[in-house]
Order: C-alpha cells, then sequence, then structure tokens
C-alpha cells in the first residue's frame, strides 16, 4: 500500500539518466500484468532518444512533460498476440501493464507519469507515423519516468460513498 499511495505523476526530473537494469525491471513489472486469456498482447519501446522525446510533444499536446525526460516507455498492443485481432480486451491488458509499470518506477526509486495515447485517434496515428510502427501495432500509452526533481505527497483517496455492497445506492437521492 505505500508504495501504491507513494505514487504520484512526477513531471520533473533530475538530469540522472535512468539504468538500463532499472528499465528492464519497470518492463518486468509491466509484463508480470494479468491479461484477458494470458494473451500478453504488449510490446514496449525504450525512447531515450531527445530527438524524439521532443517531437512526440508535437503529435500529442499535452506531452509537454517529454522535453524534459531523460527516458520514455511506450506501451504498445501487437495485434498478432491476440487471438482475435479485432476484440478490444487489449486496452485492459495495456492499461494492467502500465500501472504495475508505474507502481515499479516507484519501487526503483524513480518517479513517472502516464501519458494517454489510446483511445485519441489524433495521438495514435500521430505517434505511429512518427516511430514507424507497424499496421498491427497500436500505441496505447507513454511512460515518462526518470529520477524525481520533485516529490509529491502521498494521496489516499478513500470515498465511502462510492461502495456499495449488493444493492445500487443512488448517489443524489
Ligand atoms: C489514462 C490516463 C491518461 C493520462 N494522460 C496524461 C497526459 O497526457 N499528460 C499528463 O501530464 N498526465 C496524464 N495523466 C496523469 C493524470 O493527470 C494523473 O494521474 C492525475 O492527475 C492524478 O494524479 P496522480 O497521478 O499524481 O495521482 C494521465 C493519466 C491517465 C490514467
Amino acid at each position: 500500500m505505500d508504495i501504491i499511495y507513494q505514487r504520484r505523476s512526477i513531471r520533473k526530473y533530475s538530469d540522472q539518466g535512468v539504468e538500463k537494469e532499472k528499465i528492464k525491471e519497470i518492463i518486468r513489472a509491466g509484463m508480470a500484468a494479468p491479461s484477458s486469456e494470458n494473451e500478453q498482447p504488449w510490446v514496449f519501446m525504450v525512447i531515450d532518444d531527445k530527438k524524439i522525446l521532443n517531437e512526440i510533444p508535437e503529435v500529442i499536446w499535452c506531452a509537454p512533460v517529454l522535453k524534459k525526460s531523460p527516458c520514455a516507455i511506450l506501451v504498445c498492443a501487437d495485434k498478432t498476440y491476440a487471438k482475435d485481432p479485432e476484440d478490444f480486451w487489449w486496452v485492459q491488458d495495456c492499461a494492467a501493464a502500465t500501472q504495475n509499470m508505474l507502481l515499479e518506477i516507484e519501487h526503483q526509486g524513480l518517479g513517472g507519469v502516464w501519458i494517454g495515447v489510446h483511445p485519441d485517434k489524433e495521438f495514435v496515428d500521430g505517434i505511429k507515423h512518427l516511430l514507424d510502427l507497424p499496421e498491427q501495432v497500436v500505441p496505447f500509452a507513454i511512460i515518462s519516468l526518470g529520477y524525481k526533481g520533485k516529490v509529491k505527497e502521498p494521496t489516499d483517496r478513500y470515498l465511502e460513498d462510492r461502495v456499495f455492497y449488493n444493492k445500487w445506492k443512488d448517489l443524489y437521492e
């Protein structure tokens, strides 16, 4: 629970680069996520080329953080690994992997932030074009990461009135 509460979106980093072993552990955490029928339809692209990190915010307007990031990991679905390439279970699979990675980033003493790509068509098409991704690959999210340049307070967002047992309760009655 400590890691869950301490994980916050970090958009400011120190200049220190992220060690390859740490990146591998973060991706290992992503690959440990649950997936529908255990299909594990994910593929990860590590991006530490400054030119690419600077170009991504040109196609994803809400990703200016990448201009100051030492590193990012693009989480993609590759439909080659799905039994039915037309279904959408991969969305939940990739989301589970992304959250696992954010928790491992915190565990490794780093900070990161989830940048949504799917389902914004312009973002998806822009990233596919920029990174020359093949047809069957869908970019799902980008995780910006690095050593923290800012520490945030942990959060506990528990709301008692959002929890029901067995029967729906009208929140607005
Ligand atoms: C699906 C999704 C998409 C997000 N996209 C962005 C984004 O494009 N840019 C950004 O700076 N933060 C993005 N965030 C981070 C949220 O703004 C952040 O998680 C939220 O404000 C809660 O703050 P916390 O992560 O510090 O708990 C995204 C988070 C999720 C789950």
